[in-house]
């Protein structure tokens, strides 16, 4: 970037950023969200392949199950330091006691509407509370790492003084929470300044989402000097929720050149896993995560990123363990449908393109959605007997029996004919299996990922999108019908097909 330099000269940039992951305590608390102990474990995992400095684990004076889950956490040797939440009380430090992490991120509120119409204490009390509890925890040989709650509101003198005394009181580093999301960028970055010319240790940034500034008033941390970030994956937390990690890291590295121990191609699987897990669902438009983050369908912007994606896309989406998409609909151009009919062996005959795309663009106009099978539907209908096999769904068939659905489907697929039967607690989950049934009968199908979107309107039919393996090829494979189901099931059908035809060696039998 022409003012990367720039950058180095103005601000007091740290070298190196270290990320404080909160996915398992504050993105825990989005309201709704509750994992099971295991997903915890699993998710703590996913973390630290994904490289974040610090796991917070967890809130342990919350349940049981959260009591149980941190320590198997703490107990998993994971090269993520381990820290748990405590208030400044003695109650919540021994229960971190209890659970066996290195670190404790002890906190208590400082601003003035907190004391009054919360904590009901003076500053002094607080003061006093914190200093006093940031001694217990240190007596217990934790890294205390020390939060105000509420920074933002509070006066900033008053702030500074109780984070001198924590310092002096032995907390290894502090943290400046955006409690409810109030700060702007610009006074995000005095406070952090003032607050490091105040103190030695480090010092964190914790921002929330209320008016959609988290991740700007973190990065504005950054600027000031701030070394460490508060944020969860997908941006998952209270309310409007926290800054995003996956966002945050990708300004680091690509807007600001700051160095992460973050392995970006991890951050898409990473961001699915928390959505599986927690059910928030990563809205669309999402920036590095979201389904249409690299996906295009303007004619305009299709003609560009066939010539270079550089040309509409800040960042390759390979970088985050992604790949492009391209959309179709009434904004797509010719050069997006050449493609994809070249992709399925189609002829390259401009005149038939052209009347493929004004098909298209009629179904947009109408307010349809275009997926690629209504694509290449529409092209096997212009080009004829000329059209090249694809794959298809023959029928499906699905009854309830019981508390269970049952699903039969009959699929066409590298010219092949198979049917498949399963059963499922939805008719979504009964077609899927019914669909991996009948294409296990043509290869070693591994299902590594769906993702359906469905509206339940009749204007919006539901998307589905899968990933399949078979030996080391992976392919993805959509589907689009009203019936979410059926979207599944050609979905599934599509992704086997593409790599069969592309490999006819990997028969099982
Ligand atoms: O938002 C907040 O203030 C918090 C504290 C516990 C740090 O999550
Ligand atoms: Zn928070």
């Amino acid at each position: 970037m022409a003012w990367q330099k720039l950058l180095q000269t103005e601000y007091h940039l740290p070298h190196r950023v270290y990320l404080f992951d909160t996915t398992l305590r504050d993105g825990e608390q989005t309201p709704g969200a509750a994992l099971k102990p295991q997903d915890k474990i699993r998710l703590a995992e996913a973390l630290d392949q994904l490289g974040v400095d610090i796991i917070e684990a967890g809130f342990p004076r919350v349940s049981k199950g959260e009591m149980e889950a941190i320590k198997e956490i703490a107990r998993m040797g994971l090269g993520s330091k381990i820290c748990v939440l405590a208030r400044c009380d003695k109650g919540d430090i021994d229960a971190a006691i209890d659970v066996g992490s290195e670190w404790i991120h002890v906190f208590i509120a400082t601003s003035d509407i907190h004391l009054k119409y919360k904590l009901m204490m003076s500053r002094e009390q607080v003061l006093e509370r914190a200093v006093s509890m940031v001694e217990y925890a240190k007596s217990h040989g934790f890294t205390v790492h020390f939060s105000a709650e509420d920074a933002t509101r509070t006066d900033l003198p008053f702030l500074i003084k109780v984070f001198q005394e924590v310092e002096k009181a032995g907390a290894d580093s502090l943290d400046i929470p955006d409690t409810v999301g109030t700060a702007i960028p610009h006074i995000m970055k005095r406070i952090v300044a003032e607050v490091k010319k105040a103190v030695k240790i480090p010092v964190a940034v914790h921002c929330h989402d209320d008016f959609g500034l988290a991740v700007a008033n973190s990065l504005a941390g950054v600027e000031a000097g701030a070394e460490i970030v508060h944020a969860t994956i997908n941006g998952i937390g209270e309310r409007a929720g926290n800054a995003s990690l996956e966002e945050i890291v990708a300004a680091l590295k690509f807007l600001y050149g700051l160095e992460t121990n973050i392995r970006f191609e991890k951050i898409y699987e990473t961001s699915r896993l928390v959505e599986k897990l927690t059910g928030i669902t990563v809205p669309k438009n999402k920036a590095v995560v979201g389904d249409n983050a690299f996906a295009h369908e303007s004619g305009i912007h299709v003609h560009g990123v066939l010539g270079s994606p550089l040309t509409y896309e800040p960042v390759m989406p390979e970088n985050f363990g992604r790949r492009r998409r391209i959309v179709y609909g009434k904004h797509s151009g010719i050069h997006g449908v050449e493609a994809l009919l070249r992709e399925y062996g189609f002829n390259i005959e401009r005149e038939k393109i052209g009347r493929v795309l004004s098909l298209i663009k009629e179904i947009g106009d109408s307010g349809g959605k275009v997926s690629e099978e209504t694509v290449l539907n529409i092209a096997d209908q212009v080009y004829g007997s000329k059209s090249p096999e694809r794959s298809k769904v023959l029928g499906l068939r699905i009854a309830k029996a019981d508390s269970e659905y049952e699903a039969f489907c009959d699929i066409s697929i590298a010219g092949e004919q198979v049917k498949g039967g399963g059963s499922g607690k939805t008719a979504v989950l009964a077609s899927l299996s019914a669909v991996l049934d009948a294409v296990r009968k043509l290869a070693d199908v591994e299902l590594l990922d769906v993702k359906i979107y469905s509206t339940h309107d009749d204007r919006h039919p539901a998307e589905a999108e899968v990933e399949v393996l078979v030996k080391d090829v992976k392919a993805v494979g959509r589907g689009l019908d009203i019936d979410p189901a059926k979207a599944v099931v050609s979905a599934v059908t599509s992704a086997v097909h593409q790599i069969l035809v592309s490999q006819s060696s990997i028969r099982v039998s």
